[in-house]
């Protein structure tokens, strides 16, 4: 984050120990680097080994301190229980969790599989789970206090057309930040969200935007209240608010950071997509499984 944006004061994060689940890249790694730069000592994992080095190593030049990768599939249980016996056995309990990995891509509901339903909500919505509860249990073993926070989008409210998985694991998800944030809570343990608009990072616009706005249409910029999309510091300062001390007793909440775009039009696909026809939604398709089998491929030589 650029340090002249930055709310909060230098050290503001020492002591805490957070793990950012898709901290390599994206949201993910713009969240890790702000609590690093503030004193935090932070974990970022995800499926590609040489992507996390490479982010740990470019942020711990920039600003010093302790940033750890570990390679892990959220969708598996072993994978996490593994990552998560190695962050205990490097210095004990977390203090923060952000569930920020997810899956996503713009098509046709009727031209899903089952395997392309269960590829977007075994992430976010069985992984993001499995990441809580193995993480849950040792901190109410251990007594220990810790903040939760997930990334999710203000379609948790309306829906979103064209990403109904993601809409539906999101929307479970913010059911599960509040039922925990209330079951929980006794424990010291707390549960928010934040509902970004449109942050554009490459993994999001290559899968939800792919070739740019002319082919899945509409302008997010200037249909937004605002004017423009999200600026990374903007979000980065409320999820360092909400997973710093002094704002405990915040609890169960799920913060939109949109420039009110959800008011204006429903902050969704509907109605830019509504007029493609098979042709257009070749060509996506096309364009986003070819990102997909990059990825992969990175994934495997890792
Ligand atoms: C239809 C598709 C498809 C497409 C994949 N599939 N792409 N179906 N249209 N465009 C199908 C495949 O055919 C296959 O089903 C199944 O999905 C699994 O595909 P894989 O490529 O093997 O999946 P996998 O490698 O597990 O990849 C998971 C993924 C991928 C979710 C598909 O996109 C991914 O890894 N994404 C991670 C990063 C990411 O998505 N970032 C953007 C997040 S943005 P069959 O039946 O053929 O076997 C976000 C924010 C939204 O979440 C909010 C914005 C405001």
């Amino acid at each position: 984050m650029d340090a002249a944006k930055n709310m909060f004061r230098a050290g503001l994060m020492e002591g805490e120990r957070i793990l950012v689940t898709g901290g390599g890249t994206g949201l993910g790694k713009e969240m890790a680097e702000a609590f690093l730069s503030l004193g935090a000592t932070v974990y970022i994992c995800g499926r590609r080994g040489p992507k996390l080095d490479e982010t740990a190593a470019e942020l711990t030049d920039k600003h010093g301190g302790k940033i750890v990768g570990i390679p892990c599939d959220i969708r598996s249980p072993d994978s996490i229980k593994e990552m998560v016996d190695t962050i205990w056995a490097d210095g004990g309990a977390l203090t923060g969790v952000v569930n920020n990995a997810a899956g996503n891509f713009i098509s046709r509901t009727e031209d899903l599989s089952v395997n392309g339903f269960n590829a977007i909500t075994d992430i976010v919505f069985r992984g993001t789970f499995y990441v809580t509860l193995d993480i849950g249990k040792r901190l109410i073993a251990e007594k220990k206090k810790a903040s939760f926070l997930s990334i999710l989008t203000t379609w948790v409210w309306n829906g979103s057309a064209f990403t109904v998985p993601s809409a539906m694991s999101k929307a479970g998800v913010n059911i599960m930040t509040q039922s925990l944030a209330t079951e929980w809570g006794r424990y010291g343990l707390r549960f928010n969200a934040i509902a970004p608009g449109e942050f554009p990072t490459k993994g999001m616009s290559a899968r939800l935007s792919p070739g740019g706005s002319n082919l899945t249409g509409g302008d997010s910029a200037s249909s937004n209240p605002m004017g423009r999309v999200g600026q990374m510091h903007e979000l980065t300062n409320l999820a360092v608010f909400l997973m710093g001390q002094g704002a405990e007793y915040v609890n169960g909440q799920t913060i939109a950071i949109d420039g009110a775009g959800y008011q204006a039009g429903g902050g969704n696909f509907y109605p830019s997509l509504s007029p493609l026809g098979d042709e257009e939604w070749g060509a996506i398709q096309a364009m986003i499984r070819g990102t997909n089998a990059k990825d992969k491929a990175e994934r495997t030589a890792g």
